[in-house]
């Protein structure tokens, strides 16, 4: 039985819950100091004088580093994107970029010495007055960065004569807050030098391999002495797929000091020493016939970034993609310069944004013309990517609609807002679409036979919390004719054959890929020593004669048989090792465009006194190419839509306008959603094997499941109560 396709629990599953798997901040060396970082209650300016007397005489403190004497990093230039990471450097000199900002870092033999110590330094700031992100002013303060990723502006045909000219126009502006990550496991880094001038991070990151590039730019030492180390993670989200300060502050420390330093942020610090996803304020305009018939769209985003990385949040990107518009499609990206850290990508970033935008217009025009939401979409749904005008690889985006909008029954909705109840509740039904951008890296990876039958899969790629342990092993185990649980899988460690980090929902179709192709390789291995090895048993076959299941090789057309164990017995080797280097062309060069989509259906219940808003029931149809594994794929989804409720009715990061600082630094002041917030949530998958995306047939699934969910709820908001909120997220006194 193949083992890809079988809803198989994740192997680490028992190790999480039994304390076996060991996060970064779990590690024990002996020997180790603990560092805690002081950060700036200023926004903008400089440090004036810095007392440390206090804390170097306090108990246990080892060291006390300020940006005096703090050893000095590299000062690289390097576009925050390659490798991704803050450009600021800490502890460098005494300027103040932003509040929250390392301002000294104090190293104790105990955390709480350091963290004591760190509260009796005196720091005396020349302020200036923040600057700070203003929804109102964006427009105005908005200037164009140079290219990073994708291009900032796009312009397919004249979208604005087309919506000038259009039977019905909808424009308006939707705005979302900054948002943070919030994982439960906080970045932490222990730090760890060799007497041969090797250094070894254990890091809480998405990226070992990205990291260790940054560490040895920033520390001028060669990547061959550096490994990072990272095998759990608990919650990434974007977060930690870019290197922050405190990490490199935790490697020059332990330089500093001499011995292994751990540092972990605290939970007010994961507001500011790591990144956030930036707030948006888009601006969206559609033409359209009377049928519905899209005839032009127009999509601007603004988003702030910090003043020395220029963070776009490409929120408009999903509108160069999603529909067609006969007459044009037009989108462009600006930045406001901010008083901030850096912006990074999260849960489903750049989409997930910019389909809230898209996808409540939509709604709106579907409202306009009086065309059924769902039709409305099926009515403009495309084979061709209106951007790129290449055949999509493959869209099942009207299966998702029509089989989604059957399972939620949709149907028996009446349109008219206001006009569905239950009790004293107001019932709201609503839908939106998705697309998802398709990564295509390169990734390498190792297989190893042993001797005794089993298999060690190696790759420096992650699993973020999403089952990649296992899906790796399914994929192994297939190619090899083992069953998974003979397959070991290991990860997160630079001294793996080189992978991607694990960001853009990539690992299965990429590493994974690489996966696949390294078992084959092994297993290739394997049959030729049965053809032609020592007492070769299967002496003058052909390759193709060879089956291969339960690790047991055999022929076709004979009653033979030997097994892996037996074969490396004979031949008398330990291990058999098979190498994979997966090398895709980049989508963008590819003949195909690839995506992955989803359509996502909400209902809610509105109480109409107080306006608070409870999620009744939620339908996801997501088309992500083959699926792997049915159990974590669905576990992928739930954790998705709940991300999508957060966005939708909870999570804002509010700044101080004043100070600049930001103001909800915890769990209490920062909302994500409980259990009790969350109903049954029913997960389809449609679509299928997409050889474009993959070798293994899949494309990526886990962030889209993120999009979407907030312009579906406010939609089904909006057919409740006949309020339309475009300011996420949609909170009580926006309803009342
Ligand atoms: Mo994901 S926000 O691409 O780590």
């Amino acid at each position: 039985m193949n083992a890809v396709g079988q809803p198989i629990s994740r192997f680490d599953g028992r190790l999480k819950v039994a304390g076996g798997a060991w996060y970064t901040a779990d590690i024990s060396l002996g020997g180790v100091a603990h560092a805690a970082i002081v950060y700036s209650t200023i926004a903008n300016g400089r440090t004036v004088s810095i007392d440390t007397q206090a804390a170097e005489k306090a108990p246990g403190v080892v060291i006390v580093l300020t940006h005096k004497n703090m050893p000095r990093m590299n000062p690289v230039t390097w576009s925050h994107l390659h490798p991704q990471g803050q450009t600021y450097l800490p502890l460098q000199d005494d300027r103040i970029h932003y509040a929250g900002q390392p301002v000294a870092l104090v190293v104790a033999a105990t955390l709480d010495q350091a963290a004591y110590a760190g509260t009796l330094i005196k720091f005396a700031y020349e302020t200036h007055l923040p600057v700070v992100f203003d929804q109102r002013t964006a427009k105005k303060d908005a200037v164009e960065p140079p290219r990073r990723m994708w291009p900032l502006s796009s312009s397919i045909g004249d979208a604005d004569a087309a919506i000038a000219d259009a039977a019905i126009k909808i424009e308006q502006t939707y705005t979302m807050p900054d948002r943070h990550h919030n994982p439960m496991e906080p970045h932490a880094t222990l730090a760890v030098w060799e007497e041969d001038g090797t250094l070894t991070l254990y890091d809480s990151t998405q990226m070992v391999v990205g990291t260790r590039k940054l560490a040895s730019l920033v520390l001028g030492i060669p990547e061959e002495k550096i490994n990072v180390v990272c095998e759990f993670l608990g919650g990434g989200f974007g977060g930690k797929s870019w290197s922050w300060p405190h990490t490199l502050l935790a490697a020059l420390a332990a330089k500093v000091v001499n011995r292994p330093v751990r540092l972990q942020l605290t939970r007010a610090q994961m507001y500011s020493m790591v990144g956030h996803q930036a707030a948006t304020v888009q601006t969206i305009a559609l033409g359209a016939e009377h049928d519905g018939k899209l005839t032009g769209i127009r999509h601007d985003s603004i988003n702030p970034t910090s003043l020395f990385d220029d963070y776009v949040e490409y929120a408009a990107v999903a509108s160069r993609h999603l529909w067609q518009a006969s007459g044009g499609i037009a989108t462009s990206h600006r930045v406001v310069h901010v008083n901030r850290n850096s912006p990074v990508v999260l849960r489903a970033p750049m989409e997930a944004q910019g389909h809230f935008a898209l996808e409540s217009a939509m709604d709106e025009l579907a409202c306009a013309t009086g065309v059924d939401p769902v039709e409305l979409r099926l009515r403009n749904d495309t084979l061709t990517d209106p951007y790129s005008s290449r055949p999509f690889s493959t869209r099942a985006l009207g299966e998702c609609l029509t089989k989604g909008a059957a399972r939620f029954g949709w149907d028996k909705r009446t349109p008219e807002p206001r006009s569905m109840r239950s009790g004293r509740y107001l019932i709201g039904q609503g839908v939106a679409a998705a697309i998802y951008t398709h990564w295509r890296w390169p990734a390498k990876a190792r297989v190893t036979l042993k001797a005794n039958g089993s298999a060690l899969v190696e790759a420096a790629a992650h699993d973020i919390g999403t089952g990649t342990y296992t899906v790796m092993a399914q994929v192994a185990a297939d190619a090899l004719g083992l069953a998974p649980d003979r397959i070991v899988v290991r990860l997160g460690d630079t001294r793996l054959p080189e992978s991607h980090p694990a960001i853009g929902s990539s690992t299965v179709a990429n590493a994974t890929a690489a996966v696949m192709l390294a078992a084959l390789a092994a297993r290739q291995r394997a049959v030729e020593l049965a053809l032609t090895g020592r007492d070769a048993p299967f002496d003058g076959a052909a390759t193709d004669d060879v089956i291969i299941a339960d690790g047991r090789l055999g022929l076709t057309k004979a009653n033979l048989n030997i097994t892996y164990a037996e074969l490396l017995a004979r031949n008398g080797i330990s291990s058999l090792v098979g190498d994979g280097d997966y090398n895709p062309v980049e989508e963008v060069n590819g003949p195909k465009a690839i995506f992955s989509f989803s359509a996502v259906f909400a209902e809610v219940r509105v109480d109409p006194d107080l306006g608070l808003v409870r999620l009744n029931r939620f339908v996801g149809a997501y088309d992500a190419g083959r699926i792997i594994n049915p159990k974590t794929a669905r576990s992928q989804a739930i954790g998705g839509i709940i991300w999508g409720v957060g966005q939708a009715l909870l999570e804002q990061s509010e700044t101080d306008p004043v100070s600049g600082q930001y103001i909800n630094r915890n769990y209490s002041g920062y909302l994500v959603p409980t259990n009790a917030d969350i109903p049954e949530l029913d997960v389809m998958f449609v679509g299928g094997f997409d050889e474009e995306a993959s070798p293994l047939g899949a494309k990526g699934l886990g962030e889209l499941t993120a999009v979407s969910v907030a312009p579906a709820i406010a939609n089904a908001v909006y057919h409740a109560t006949g309020k339309r909120i475009r300011d996420l997220p949609v909170t009580v006194e926006k309803l009342l």
